[in-house]
């Protein structure tokens, strides 16, 4: 049943894709920008990409319309950023942990606890002399990226018992996101790494393929992992953003005046994202406890983090080049 839904679902995409391919122009003549992402229609990422796309056609209307794919409607993260690479779409939104696969220097941000608090993370996140070279460095893979979204803190969730210290983790079959940092990671923690993609974590914990999953809190909602998981642990130990990249030719083939817009359309997404994000990690907080019955834990971070930290020299040692961002971070982590 799996391999049919499979083999129906790739067919589709391939269809899809051939029909992209082909036409980049609208009927009435305007220049159809498509952006996938694979979060719901109520989640801030969307709620940011509609205002890029109202936006864009406000200043821009008369040569471009902006159309938003959410719900992976448009294929995997991973799909969607190899569509991006070929021009068959525009723009996506990927976790920068999947962009390590793509480029490596993507790792730093994948580092469990690599950031010592929201304000750090935010601060070097928005600080371009650390991240316009890392955004600009794909333009051989065909992509750029274009700016960042926040997408919280992860934390680990599970079905049968809470995570309350990393020996909890031991014989437990975790989702991560498809990295080798995050994988490394769960091996440093004592339990097993199941790498996929997004939308197929809800049926693995449904069907008991995997004991839990690691996330931010909108994931027990908006994703109903809160249906079957009913603990949820800040161990706190990744901030991992999402990334919003835009096919490389795309970008340079917009005249100056039209790339000066798009850029203050980047911008309005990060800001309306962020505007957003509090609030919603609030409300699903609320909601998983009182409607899903999800209780939270608040373990000791330390022990997790010890086992983790070892992954910093070793990544740092197989990839000097992210030393100076790794220095540049630790600055940030000092003052605040
Ligand atoms: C978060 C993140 C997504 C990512 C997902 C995952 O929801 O915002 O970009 O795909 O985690 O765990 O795969």
């Amino acid at each position: 049943m799996k391999g049919l839904r499979k083999l129906l679902y790739s067919a589709a995409a391939v269809f899809s894709l051939l029909m992209l391919a082909g036409c980049g122009g609208g009927d009435n003549g305007k220049r159809i920008i498509r952006i996938g992402h694979n979060q719901s229609s109520e989640h801030p990422t969307h709620i940011a990409l509609t205002a890029f796309e109202k936006y864009i056609e406000a200043n821009l209307g008369n040569k471009y319309e902006v159309e938003v794919y959410p719900s992976e409607l448009l294929g995997s993260q991973t799909d969607m950023v190899q569509l991006t690479q070929t021009g068959a779409i525009d723009f996506c939104v990927a976790s920068n942990a999947i962009l390590e696969t793509f480029s490596q220097n993507y790792e730093i941000f994948n580092l469990p606890y690599l950031f010592t608090s929201t304000e750090a993370y935010h601060a070097v996140m928005d600080d371009t002399e650390i991240t316009d070279k890392l955004f600009k460095s794909t333009a051989k893979a065909g992509f750029e990226a274009v700016t960042w979204l926040d997408a919280g803190t992860r934390n680990f969730y599970t079905v049968k018992k809470p995570v309350e210290k990393p020996s909890d983790l031991s014989g437990m079959k975790i989702r991560v996101q498809q990295s080798p940092t995050n994988v490394e990671m769960m091996r440093l923690l004592g339990g097993s790494a199941a790498p996929m993609g997004f939308g197929d974590v809800y049926t693995a914990l449904q069907s008991n393929i995997i004991d839990g999953a690691e996330n931010n809190e909108l994931a027990l909602t908006n994703n109903g992992h809160g249906d079957v998981c009913k603990y949820y642990s800040y161990d706190m130990h990744q901030m991992v953003p999402d990334i919003l990249i835009g096919n490389y030719n795309l970008l340079e083939e917009l005249s100056q005046e039209e790339r000066m817009i798009f850029e203050e359309g980047f911008k309005l997404v990060n800001i309306v994202e962020r505007e957003e994000w509090t609030n919603a990690v609030e409300t699903a907080k609320e909601k998983a406890e009182k409607e899903q019955g999800v209780q939270f834990y608040y373990p000791d971070a330390e022990p997790f983090m010890e086992a983790c930290l070892p992954l910093h020299e070793t990544i740092l040692n197989n990839n000097p080049e992210i030393k100076p961002i790794y220095d540049a971070i630790q600055e940030y982590n000092d003052s605040f």
